[in-house]
């Protein structure tokens, strides 16, 4: 009998309606669309306007569209992880809320936090689950409201995040597709260059801590873009000769949405052409722990059965890290 791979076998996404333009950004800060789109590639961003939602809005939304698609019966959900670098509240788990709200009554769920690196992460945790034979469906939902701690006065920030999310199931495989390999890292070093400083155990909020932008996204980056780029590519590098792949083997790079010049040095190392690199961060901007379930979503009708999968991403901690997947279904 053929081990269980752990296999995605439905997509689902939401984006907010609202469009924040490069052409309003000119309007709210000192900036121009040139800039942002030779710099970042990014043209428009998606924002979650109301008040009273937060990620779990996003999180539930893009799961009731995989449910809907997949014609998946919620009680059969045997876990939920939400991964996210803005949960809905410090200590009351979203993923909890998220499975009620969509009728997983029968799951347990939890939040998984490693900044832009959370998804990636993630698909390492739900294919775990799956491999060890404990569970049968798990649903992974990368969802984040960036514009929550984004400071609209910080044109260094303001112009790369956007809203969204997106979600995966990992089921079962005996066909031979699925999970195939993982190289995941980190550096605490990563803390000095991208944080939100206040709000944690170390620095709790106060007055002081508001008057002083502290509960904003901070990014030196300059220094993120270094190590993003360096970092990125060597574990594609590393995921592709380990698993003695050529760049005619796989069909599909799976970059996190950060920068498009990070994007193309990470293709450029693995040598791919950029037909075959997921690109949507000129719709969405960089939405976190969204990137990488928002590109198979609107990648999903390319994908074929057996093709080879290489993802990749890079975040704040430092976070990083690169997964090897064979597709395990026709669209
Ligand atoms: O997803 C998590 C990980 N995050 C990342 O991977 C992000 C990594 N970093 C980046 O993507 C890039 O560093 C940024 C897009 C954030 C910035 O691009 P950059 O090419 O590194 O620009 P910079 O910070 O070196 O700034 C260059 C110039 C500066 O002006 P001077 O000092 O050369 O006169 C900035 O003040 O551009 C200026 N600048 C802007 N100008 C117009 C900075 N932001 C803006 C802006 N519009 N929005």
């Amino acid at each position: 009998m053929s081990k269980v791979k752990a296999a995605i076998t439905a997509v689902g996404a939401y984006v907010p309606e609202y469009r924040l333009t490069n052409a309003i950004l000119e309007t709210i800060v000192d900036t121009n669309d040139e800039w942002i789109t030779s710099r970042t590639g990014i043209k428009e961003r998606r924002i979650l306007k109301d008040k009273d939602k937060g990620t779990s809005y996003l999180a539930i939304m893009a799961a009731k569209n995989l449910i809907e698609k997949k014609k998946l019966d919620p009680t059969t959900i045997d876990l939920i992880i939400v991964a996210t670098a803005t949960p809905d509240m410090p200590v009351a788990s979203t993923a909890a809320y998220v499975a009620s709200e969509i009728g997983a009554v029968n799951a347990f769920s939890y939040d998984l936090m490693a900044a832009c690196s959370s998804f990636l992460y993630g698909m390492s945790t739900a294919s775990s689950y799956i491999e060890s034979g404990r569970y049968k469906k798990v649903l992974l939902i990368g969802a984040d409201k960036m514009s929550s701690i984004i400071d609209y006065e910080d044109r260094a920030t303001c112009i790369i995040f956007g809203d969204g999310g997106g979600a995966v199931l990992f089921e079962p495989n005996t066909e031979g597709n699925g999970f195939e390999d993982e190289i995941l890292r980190s550096d605490g070093i990563g803390r000095n260059f991208l944080k939100i400083e206040a709000g944690g155990s170390l620095t709790p909020a106060s007055h002081e801590s508001v008057d002083n932008k502290q509960h904003y996204v901070f990014q030196d980056g300059k220094n993120v873009f270094k190590y993003a780029v360096s970092k990125m590519a060597d574990v594609s590098e590393q995921i592709v000769k380990r698993n003695q792949l050529t760049n005619e083997d796989i069909d599909w790079l799976v970059p996190h949405q950060a920068n498009k010049r990070i994007i193309d040095a990470t293709a450029r190392r693995v040598d791919l052409p950029e037909e075959k690199v997921m690109v949507n961060i000129h719709k969405f901007g960089n939405t976190t722990s969204a990137t990488l379930p928002l590109c198979l979503n609107d990648y999903e009708t390319q994908l074929k059965k057996g093709d080879r999968l290489v993802f990749a991403a890079f975040g704040g901690g430092f976070t990083w890290g690169s997964v090897y997947l064979t597709w395990a279904y026709d669209s």
